[in-house]
Parts: structure tokens; sequence; C-alpha cells
């Protein structure tokens, strides 16, 4: 297989970041080759998690060559994705989301998992929700990392005790709150506008205000009577209300950005999925000491998730396909996913784990994963490609953005919105 180090090598140009990790490799011992990794893991914590990963291959001998697409939700990474395969030149394997995986797995361009998948009894320990995307015609064709989950709150704890601003429960308390903090001269929402935040902070709004099943009618099963509904119109309403509280420089702002907001003190709360634990973390914060994690009022009673898909592109090279199942191995391992979610913010996919190594809101998010995935109330996250195929979704991203960003009436919305997803469909 030749590699972009090789090609770099052959052009003649190689970059010194590449001279640098490529003499690394060589300290920890590459005998048995290196796997080549797309993702879009590039935050502080994100990187850290992910180097957990290139860690423990090259305790089995295997080198690591970083393929880094930056972008939140993976949007640039996956057109890197598909202009790399167009190209015939696939990586050893690539970080994905739900409906992305399926997508490559029905084009025949993955390899199959189901050996290691049988010897990690996986059949038992991943959760069904989780099982429908990694499984593809009854074969195993990704090894889930983690479950993360999007209906979190992450609050500046200091500023809350100094404004004295309790955890609100009801959204009425929830915007009072960030009523305060913008009152006392603070930001109340740390916002990041980009198409994937805007969907993932209306997908909470959508849950907080028409409830689970609400959620799935619209969201998932993608009924138009419950897209273009005064239920979702309401949800537009509540979301205009939310947006007041962003300050005037969130259009285009990184979401790790925006964590850093609520880090910083600048912001009461941000609304992310759980990755945006990891940056607290990796700034040296604890959960319940530093700052504070609770489900956005109105979702306490239902989990929005996504959980990273690693897929393994087929490759007639023997080595190559070891080394692939070696890393997907590595990744269902009941030590890594513990150590994984530690970094990262996540909670294991396997629902087989003791939680005493997890942090409070970790403990807390695996309770309710599990208990969800139960009663059928753990729901694929629309923003990030478990609700619905990314033609559906980067409509809902066009209309829920084009909302956020003009004057766009709430009934007008839910009736674009309705008719963008129709045609997406069609
Ligand atoms: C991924 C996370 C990632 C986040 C921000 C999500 O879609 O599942 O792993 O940290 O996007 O990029």
């Amino acid at each position: 297989m030749t590699t972009t180090f090789n090609k770099c090598l052959m052009a003649g140009a190689i970059p010194l970041a590449i001279l640098l990790s490529s003499s690394a490799f060589a300290q920890e011992g590459t005998s048995k080759g290196e796997v080549e990794v797309l993702n879009w893991w590039t935050s502080g914590g994100e990187a850290k998690a992910l180097g957990a990963l290139k860690d423990k291959l090259a305790d089995d001998g295997i080198g690591w060559q970083n393929m880094p697409v930056a972008g939140g939700a993976g949007t640039n990474a996956m057109a890197v994705l598909r202009s790399r395969i167009t190209s015939n030149n696939p990586p050893t394997a690539a970080q994905v989301l739900g409906y992305d995986a399926q997508d490559w797995a029905d084009r025949d361009a993955l390899s199959p998992l189901d050996d290691v998948a049988k010897a990690g009894n996986w059949d038992e320990v991943f959760p069904q929700p989780i099982q429908r995307f990694a499984k593809s015609d009854g074969h195993w064709i990704a090894a889930p990392f983690e479950i993360h989950s999007t209906n979190w709150v992450w609050a500046n704890k200091s500023m809350m005790d100094e404004l004295g601003i309790e955890q609100p429960d009801t959204w009425e308390a929830f915007i009072a709150s960030m009523k305060k903090a913008q009152e006392a001269g603070h930001t109340g929402l740390a916002y990041g506008g980009q198409p994937w935040q805007d969907a993932t902070v209306f997908e909470n709004v959508v849950l907080a205000t028409g409830g689970a099943d609400f959620y799935r009618q619209a969201m998932i099963d993608l009924d138009p009577k419950a897209l273009d509904s005064d239920t979702m119109v309401r949800s537009f309403d509540r979301f205009r209300e939310l947006l007041q509280y962003k300050d005037d420089n969130s259009p285009g702002r990184d979401w790790n950005l925006a964590t850093a907001m609520v880090i910083n003190g600048d912001a009461l709360y941000q609304i992310m999925g759980d990755w945006a634990k990891g940056e607290f973390l990796n700034a040296g914060l604890k959960p319940e000491q530093d700052f504070m994690c609770f489900r956005t009022p109105g979702t306490q009673d239902a989990v929005t998730f996504n959980s990273d898909l690693m897929i393994m592109f087929k490759n007639d090279d023997e080595q190559q396909q070891s080394m692939q199942n070696t890393m997907a191995g590595i990744i269902g391992s009941p030590e890594f996913q513990v150590t994984f979610s530690q970094l990262k913010g996540s909670v294991p996919a396997r629902t087989d784990l003791s939680s005493d190594g997890l942090d409070a809101c970790a403990q807390r998010g695996y309770e309710q994963a599990k208990a969800a995935a139960e009663s059928d109330t753990l729901m694929g996250s629309m923003a990030h490609g478990y609700a619905a195929p990314a033609g559906v979704k980067n409509a809902v991203f066009d209309i829920v953005s084009s909302f956020v960003n003009g004057n766009m009436p709430s009934d007008v919305a839910a009736e674009q919105l309705a008719m963008a997803v129709q045609g997406a469909r069609s």
C-alpha cells in the first residue's frame, strides 16, 4: 500500500511534522506497519482521547498516521473521505456517524468485523440502537467508540453561585437564569453559529418542547404532520427566545471556543453534546466542583445520542487487514471503552461495564443511556447523523440555520422544514 508518507517521500516534500512523527513511530517500533486514520478529533480533549488509541496500537507495534480534518460533527471530514474513496486511495480506517456508516456498507466499501465482534461478544454487550448502525445485513461493519449524548447543558458553577442561580428544571427557569446572567453583564448562552451547532441546539429545543414521542415523530420518522405542526411552531418560538442570549460574535464560532467561554467565565451555559466535557476535563476542571452538567430542562426523560464508529476500508493487504482487526478489537474492549470516555466526555457504548472509573456527569449519563436503551427513549441525534440520512440532515441544517441567521417567522420555518425534508426524501 502506498501511504501518504511514501508519496511525500517520492515527491521530495516531507513536512517537518511528518518527519517528527515518523521518527516517533521508529522509537515505538512499527514492526507491523502503520494505520492511517481519518477523523475530526482536533480539539484539545478530542486529540487526547484519540491519543489513547494511538498509544494502544503502539503497544501492539502498530504505527499511527493521523489524518485529521478539522470541523465539528465531521462535515468537512466526510467530504475529504469521499474524495479519498473516489480517487481509490482509502485510509485504513475512518471515524463516521450512524447513517454514514450504513452508506459505506451499502457501497460495499467496508471490511467485515464479524470475527472480532464474535471474539468480543459484541452482540451481547452493545445496545440495539447502536447495533442498528454498526451492523449491516447482520454483519458487524463498525467498531463503536462510545455513546455521546446531545441533550446536555454545561454551566459555569462559580457564576451560578455568584448570581444565586439554582440548577433549572424547567424551560422557564432556564430562560430566567440566562436573563440574570445577561443582566449581570455576562453572555447567557455560549453559542457557535455553524449549521451543525444550530441543529444541535434546535434538536434540544424540539425535545424539550414536544417530548420524546414528538421528537421521534418529527426527527426520526420525519412525519410531515409533526414537522409542520403547532408543536414545531412552538419549538421555533422557543428557539428564537433562546437565541436572544447568545452574543454578537457567535457566527462561525467553533464549538470548543464556545465551551471556552463557559470555562473562562464569559458565559453561563452551553448546550452541547458531552464532547464539551472533554474540554473542561482537558483544562483540569472537575464536574460538580468547577462546572455543572445537567440535562437540558424539559428533556430529562430522554436521551438523544450519537456514537462515533470506526469503519475499516476493504484492503487486499493481509497486514492491513490484521491491523484493522487489532484496532477494532481495541476499540471494543472493556478497558479502552472506559479510558476513551474518561478523556472524551462520553460514556462507554458497551452496557456491561462498571461506572466506578467514570466522573459524576458520566456516571449519571451512563445510567441514563442504559435506561433509555431499555425503555426505547435512546433516540438518534438529527444533528449527528443518527436520525436521518445525510441528505435529510443537510436539508434540516439549511432551514434551521436560515432561521437563526434571519427573521423567518416560526410558522414559516415549520412549513419550510416539512417541505425541505420532503424534498430531500424524494
Ligand atoms: C462527534 C464527536 C465530536 C463532535 C465535535 C460529533 O459529531 O460524535 O466525537 O467530538 O462531533 O466535533
